[in-house]
């Protein structure tokens, strides 16, 4: 009888180690879901035009409006202000963007300000000089308010790059995040940043820890790590390294390198945010037999059908030509993501299995979310499959992980509570 009792209780205990163990590795916290929205998709024809009201306000936890721009005076700008705004028979944008929180009460909007093509140049004379900085806090702030966004996100493509003008642009930047965070307490705005991947490029344009601690969460682009630009064909984003990298630069080009690098810089895992393409980059083969990872190219493949962009390709483009044209799927078991050709032309992209792999990679390192670049890029019509397959991969793969977490703790309780009871019962 006793010996039944201790084994049952000892049992408990194990279990109970084992749970608290997996309970505090993973504690049960909503993962952020940061999704851009690249505006612009609404101009496309046929299957790749996407309006606001394609948006499913349920599958993000964060929509980011992309973009605002700057002005060198401090200034931000609507960067299409027919597509942004209302008035004078304008899209209103905006207002149907934000309205979209009817839908899912829960969902968080902000105001994304820069992008590749808004250039370094302008962010840097802003950051440099704190009156400028400070113009730029109150608009922004007024920004907000007048359409009513809950945060603002930096995406200066990059501090310390693509400008000459010789500023501390590492040091200027820390000052402008802190500026923001303390400016925006009494609103409860949100202040986050899209940033550089790689190590060597984070080096060059953040001080790690001190943006940290203003940002209240940090998506990384971690993608555009090989391209057409390469000369070969290679991963836009691969999970893992693979057997040709060998210098310490291409022992960088991968996901969980990136990952590692950011925690070890000292960002703290809860703000980091992994982001994840959801386009490919398309590639000319020189030889149409030789489609092998690094193979040579002549340039970049031809632009996607809606998109128009020469050496890129969206998932929702991608997946729609496979339907009807004969391309040859690979899956590359080493760095964990597939690629496709087709005569001359050799695609890496990402698809469900990469993207799931990916989303459980930043469960295990602890990360606060995924981020998407961008979903309009993804299957949202369902042409292939369900509609948002990709959006919908990573909605799985996080609650599922959730559920998993949510059974332990309530394995982990129960047992605490049997020990409890029978500790105090016969008092051992
Ligand atoms: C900054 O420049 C823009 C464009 O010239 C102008 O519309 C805006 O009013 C200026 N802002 C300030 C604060 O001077
Ligand atoms: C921004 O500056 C203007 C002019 O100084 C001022 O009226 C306004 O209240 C400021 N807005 C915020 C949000 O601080
Ligand atoms: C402040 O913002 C956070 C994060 O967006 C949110 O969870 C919280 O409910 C907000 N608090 C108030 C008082 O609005
Ligand atoms: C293309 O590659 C194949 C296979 O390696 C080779 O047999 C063929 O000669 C190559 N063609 C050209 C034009 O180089
Ligand atoms: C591939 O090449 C074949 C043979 O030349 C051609 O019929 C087909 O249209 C090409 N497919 C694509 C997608 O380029
Ligand atoms: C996934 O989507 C469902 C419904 O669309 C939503 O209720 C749930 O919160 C989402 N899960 C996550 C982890 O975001």
């Amino acid at each position: 009888m006793f010996a039944k009792l201790f084994l049952l209780i000892a049992l408990g205990v194990v279990l109970q180690q084992h749970a608290a163990e997996a309970a505090s590795a993973s504690p049960v916290e909503k993962k952020k879901i940061v999704c851009y929205y690249g505006t612009w998709a609404t101009y496309r024809q046929g299957n790749g035009k996407h309006n606001t009201e394609d948006i499913d306000p349920r599958l993000c936890t964060h929509l980011m409006y992309s973009f605002f721009g700057i002005h060198p005076n401090g200034s931000i700008r609507l960067t299409d202000p027919w597509l942004d705004e209302e008035e004078d028979g304008g899209l209103g944008n905006i207002k149907r963007f934000n309205n979209l929180k009817l839908i899912n009460p829960k969902l968080k909007t902000i105001a994304a300000v820069g992008g590749w093509n808004e250039g370094s140049e302008k962010f840097a004379i802003v950051a440099n000089d704190p009156q400028l900085r400070k113009t730029f806090v109150n608009e922004s702030i007024a920004l907000l308010l007048k359409y009513g966004f809950d945060g603002l996100d930096m995406d200066w493509e990059y501090p310390k790059k693509r400008n000459e003008l010789g500023y501390d642009d590492k040091a200027n930047f820390v000052s402008w995040c802190k500026e923001l965070k303390e400016a925006f307490i009494p609103y409860n705005f949100s202040l986050s940043a899209a940033v550089s991947a790689t190590e060597d490029s984070v080096k060059i344009s953040y001080d790690v820890p001190g943006v940290s601690k203003y940002l209240d969460f940090i998506n990384i682009m971690a993608y555009d790590l090989n391209g057409p630009w390469d000369g070969v064909t290679g991963f836009n984003a691969a999970l893992l390294p693979g057997q040709n990298d060998v210098t310490a630069v291409q022992k960088q080009l991968n996901v969980e390198a990136i990952v590692n690098y950011w925690l070890e810089a000292g960002a703290p895992a809860s703000k980091l945010i992994l982001g994840v393409p959801f386009y490919g980059h398309s590639f000319t083969l020189t030889n149409a037999s030789v489609h092998g990872l690094g193979a040579p190219i002549t340039g970049p493949g031809p632009a996607g059908p809606y998109s128009g962009e020469g050496g890129t390709i969206n998932y929702i483009e991608l997946c729609e030509k496979q339907l009807t044209e004969p391309w040859t799927a690979v899956w590359d078991d080493v760095q964990k993501v597939p690629y496709t050709y087709i005569n001359q032309t050799w695609v890496s992209y990402d698809n469900i299995q990469s993207i799931t792999l990916k989303t459980e990679l930043a469960l295990k390192k602890q990360l606060g979310g995924i981020m998407v670049w961008s979903i309009e890029s993804d299957d949202f019509r369902g042409l292939c499959g369900p509609k948002y397959a990709l959006l919908q991969t990573i909605n799985k793969t996080l609650a599922k992980a959730q559920t998993k977490q949510t059974i332990i703790s309530m394995v982990n309780n129960y047992f605490k509570q049997i020990n409890d009871f029978f500790s105090e019962a016969f008092s051992f």
